[in-house]
């Protein structure tokens, strides 16, 4: 079923029902089997799209500019030393300029805060390319991925193992509690998110039948799952904290005994970018720095790069659905 989002902004999941995030993963698949077959529709012909970017990106700037250039849009970088955004101009009044020249808005940067003024003033869809707090485009490709395994989302039993308060976290907690999982975040008890959004994700599951565990028990947290997923230990712009975070977290680095600990058919999910061997400056730097082992990150249940290909296909559908002509 289709669903109306033209004009929608995505700043979190939080917004999005049940049917509505299903729908944008539907359209992904569809657009995905489009773009195989080499049918472009078009769907973005003579809108401008701009990519605002505070902090550095690889999949999210790559996607949002393939997956504009599919569709027809013309996709803009701005960079943070390009504009004036919050430094000689109010970010509202930066909004209300780019929403006359623009059809839609990708902002990535530090503060959710931003992003959310942005949406507010622009007048036109803008979309959360991560905050601090959140990346729920990311969301969309990682149940993508979840689905071309498993068929569905509904009761999947995931467990996401490492910093558990990063915005990682807090969106696939808030994403899982919508589409009806059984979710756990393994974490030490110093990174357990934020009670609130806990309990917030916790309320959006009594509707869908998800349920939500915070742990710090690695073992009882991944036996039997199907899916383990995990993140960088240290987010971009907490690079002073790595020394303590690889104290917090070495006993939560994903390997093959969690591996054999979970389900037989299990995936291995990474937002990435990820430290799983030593060819990274940081990874030479702090060894300890690996938040999954090589093996796993290698092994035939790492699905990594399909998951990071869905990326381009995900935000082309909450693209083409809040800013494109024929949804
Ligand atoms: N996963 C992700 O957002 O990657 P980038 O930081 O490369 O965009
Ligand atoms: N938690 C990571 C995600 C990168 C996609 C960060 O914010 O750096």
């Amino acid at each position: 079923m289709a669903f109306n989002l033209r004009g929608r902004s995505l700043l979190t999941l939080k917004d999005y029902t049940k049917e509505e995030i299903n729908f944008l993963i539907d359209l992904s698949e569809t657009l995905k089997k489009n773009k195989n077959a080499g049918i472009f529709p078009k769907n973005l012909e003579n809108k401008n799209i701009a990519l605002i970017f505070e902090k550095p990106s690889t999949r999210t700037r790559a996607a949002f500019t393939v997956a504009c250039t599919d569709e027809g849009a013309h996709p803009e970088y701005l960079g943070k030393n390009d504009i004036q955004l919050g430094g000689k101009e109010t970010i509202k009044d930066t909004a209300r300029v780019l929403g006359r020249m623009f059809d839609g808005i990708e902002f990535r940067g530090f503060k959710h805060e931003t992003v959310e003024k942005l949406a507010k003033w622009a007048g036109v869809p803008v979309w959360n390319g991560l905050t601090d707090q959140y990346h729920p485009t990311q969301i969309l490709a990682d149940f993508l991925t979840v689905k071309e395994n498993f068929g569905k989302l509904k009761d999947i039993k995931f467990a996401y193992v490492g910093d558990g308060r990063n915005n990682m976290a807090n969106s696939l907690m808030l994403g899982a509690s919508k589409v009806g999982m059984d979710f756990k975040i393994v974490a030490p008890k110093k990174l357990h998110p934020d009670k609130n959004l806990v309990e917030e994700a916790k309320e959006f599951a009594k509707e869908t039948g998800a349920t939500i565990t915070i742990t710090d028990d690695v073992d009882n947290g991944t036996k039997g799952v199907q899916v383990i997923y995990t993140d960088v230990w240290a987010s971009m712009g907490e690079e002073d904290v790595i020394p303590q975070r690889i104290e917090l977290l070495e006993d939560y680095r994903v390997n093959m005994e969690m591996i054999n600990n979970a389900d037989d058919e299990v995936i291995f999910l990474h937002c990435l970018p990820s430290y799983h061997d030593d060819d990274t400056d940081m990874a030479s730097k702090y060894p300890g720095i690996k938040e999954v082992t090589d093996e796993v990150f290698e092994s035939k249940h790492s699905k990594v790069f399909d998951q990071a290909e869905n990326r381009l296909h995900t935000i082309k559908a909450v693209m083409v659905a809040t800013a494109g002509k024929q949804f």
